[in-house]
């Protein structure tokens, strides 16, 4: 039974809660936060302990989950790692890449296990999706492109003094709502080379873009886009688009909105592809009200499933003494390409090759 401990009891963290406490072979000890009413207040929700400091409930855990401002990841983080805890922590892994490499060189070098959410990766639809793109499946990579038009008022960046700082939320539209999308389409292309970008504050009071277009170069040839926003009214469902020379495949939400391969091209291994085609995964029909609905317009609408999935790997893999499915290594990807888009803008547009 690993028993698990939940810092930071704000937006996010009934996800853990959640999970910890429906999960075979998991259970959620107790929670804290710097503000002890949030935390009692989850303590009675879940029927466990609110600590009164971090030391205390690391002393009572065999692993967390980091729920706080993101640039105070690496500092909760490093204190587990430090008193032999295992780790997990919300996204993005922290907001420099130097905090970052210290947790997972604290993680490494405290034999602790190191997870960063990316519950996306855990959708059967975005998994159907990288093995088609890694596989050869769609014939050799084209164009993969990532479009997270979403939308959020002023007042959600007015209620934390967090949020859309750079010390604490490390950007704005792409480090906060766009990193899920920028990981998996980095995960699904196989990496990025390079970037190109502007990004812009237009329609907020904030210290951080609101509008990001970046051309991306990926490390298999392939070139795409990433454009995100939390600028544009309504919002928008997020999209992913990806071109091989056999087909297309788009993904709109969590949903398979177009999945058409040229299956003669794809068989006779036209272009020096790879495989046979697989299956087309079933396609699920667009709603356009549920545009509206979902997280790209509502910070609270979050898709729990996933989370309790992304947990549920983590605590397996503690107990099997196995690498998780997502690791904080991993992570690092879409740090690194956020942060080289960033510096692009900066140098009025410049080509930023990632290390
Ligand atoms: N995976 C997702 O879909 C998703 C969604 C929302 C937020 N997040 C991430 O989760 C993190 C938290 O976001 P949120 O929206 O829940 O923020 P929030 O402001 O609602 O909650 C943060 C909580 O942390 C507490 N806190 C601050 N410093 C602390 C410390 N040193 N120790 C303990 N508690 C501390 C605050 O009092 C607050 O209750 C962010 O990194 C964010 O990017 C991820």
């Amino acid at each position: 039974m690993i028993r698990y401990g939940v810092v930071g009891c704000g937006a996010i963290h009934a996800m853990h809660c959640d999970a910890a406490k429906n999960i075979d072979g998991a259970d959620l000890i107790g929670v804290y936060d710097v503000i002890p009413e949030k935390a009692a207040k989850t303590a009675e929700r879940y029927g466990v302990r609110a600590f009164a400091s971090l030391s205390e409930l690391l002393s009572e855990v065999d692993a967390i989950t980091v729920c706080v401002p993101s640039g105070l990841h690496a500092e909760v983080g490093i204190r587990a790692a430090n008193a032999g805890k295992h780790v997990l922590v919300e996204k993005p892994i922290d907001v420099t890449l130097a905090k970052a490499m210290a947790l997972v060189d604290a993680c490494e070098s405290n034999g602790v296990r190191l997870g960063t959410i990316s519950q996306h990766r855990f959708s059967e639809q975005i998994r159907n999706l990288h093995d088609a793109a890694q596989n050869g499946s769609l014939g050799p990579l084209l164009q993969g492109d990532a479009y997270i038009k979403w939308y959020r008022t002023q007042a959600y960046y007015d209620s934390g003094d967090w949020r859309g700082t750079w010390e604490l939320d490390g950007g704005g539209c792409l480090i906060n709502q766009g990193v899920h999308y920028i990981d998996m389409i980095q995960w699904i292309m196989g990496g990025v080379k390079a970037v190109q970008a502007q990004v812009r504050t237009a329609a907020h009071q904030i210290e951080v873009e609101d509008i990001a277009n970046a051309l991306i170069e990926y490390k298999n040839g392939a070139i795409g886009v990433i454009q995100g926003s939390t600028s544009f009214y309504p919002g928008l469902a997020e999209r992913l688009e990806v071109h091989g020379r056999y087909g297309s495949v788009i993904i709109e939400g969590d949903r398979t909105k177009l999945w058409k391969v040229d299956q003669v091209a794809a068989n006779e291994g036209l272009y020096g592809g790879g495989v046979q085609m697989q299956p087309t995964p079933s396609l699920h029909m667009h709603d356009p009200e549920e545009a509206v609905q979902n997280a790209s317009s509502d910070p609270t609408a979050l898709w729990g499933e996933q989370h309790r999935l992304q947990v549920e790997d983590f605590t397996k893999a503690i107990v099997e003494d196995r690498e998780p499915f997502m690791t904080g290594r991993m992570a690092l990807e879409p740090l690194k390409i956020i942060l080289a888009i960033y510096e692009s803008s900066r140098q009025g547009g410049a080509r930023i090759e990632i290390a």
